[in-house]
């Protein structure tokens, strides 16, 4: 019996690529992507999702304006898909309290920092790594957590370090943490979905 996921996304898709690739690989265990939810309409995710026959929904600002109503609309998804497992890849909003207690322990995210450094409200995406070289790291990586009522503040399932190297820029330190992130959200997806079918 599968563990059904729903992936949200914002974005690029790399990290969806990501489980798309190790679904097909057969390295998310029983883990199974059934839906994509985006926070935005023109999302590239979207597409990679389209391209792999993975049904996606936009549960946007323009077509739910207030909070409430969007994570009432993005419950309603993942109950409609029967989701067991929620994976959030790259997407840039925060889930409400009522989607996150439906959902307890079963909601992962990737962060591309070493939490609890560089993590919190605002520090996503490019400001993330713009900060730590600001802060002239040594060194930088990728953290996957389960979701809590906080942000970035769940449990830890795993992380992963990479240098900080001279001469970096913001492009090029994202770009060898998103490498990290590729690697470390499936085998932590993987390692959850095992974990609910124990107890499902
Ligand atoms: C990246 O900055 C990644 O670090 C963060 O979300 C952004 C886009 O990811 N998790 P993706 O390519 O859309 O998965």
């Amino acid at each position: 019996m599968s563990i059904r996921i729903s992936v949200l996304v914002s974005g690029g898709g790399s990290n969806l690529q990501a489980l798309i690739d190790a679904q097909q690989a057969g390295l998310l265990g029983n883990g199974k992507i059934v839906q994509v939810i985006s926070s935005r309409a023109d999302a590239y995710a979207l597409k990679r999702a389209a391209i792999n026959g993975i049904p996606s929904i936009v549960i946007d600002k323009n077509r739910f304006p207030k909070d409430a109503d969007r994570n009432a609309a993005i419950l309603s998804a993942l109950q409609s898909a029967s989701t067991d497992m929620v994976v959030l890849a790259g997407y840039m909003s925060v889930l409400s309290p009522s989607v996150v207690g439906a959902y307890r322990n079963r909601i992962v995210n990737v962060h591309p920092a070493l939490i609890p450094k560089y993590c919190g409200m605002g520090m996503c995406g490019q400001h993330v790594h713009r900060a730590v070289l600001a802060a002239q790291e040594k060194e930088s990586g990728a953290t996957v957590h389960i979701v809590d009522e906080g942000v970035d503040t769940g449990r830890i399932l795993s992380q992963e370090r990479v240098p900080v190297m001279p001469g970096d820029t913001v492009e090029t330190l994202a770009a060898r943490v998103l490498e990290v992130e590729h690697k470390i959200l499936p085998a932590a997806v993987g390692q959850l979905a095992s974990e609910i079918e124990r107890i499902k």
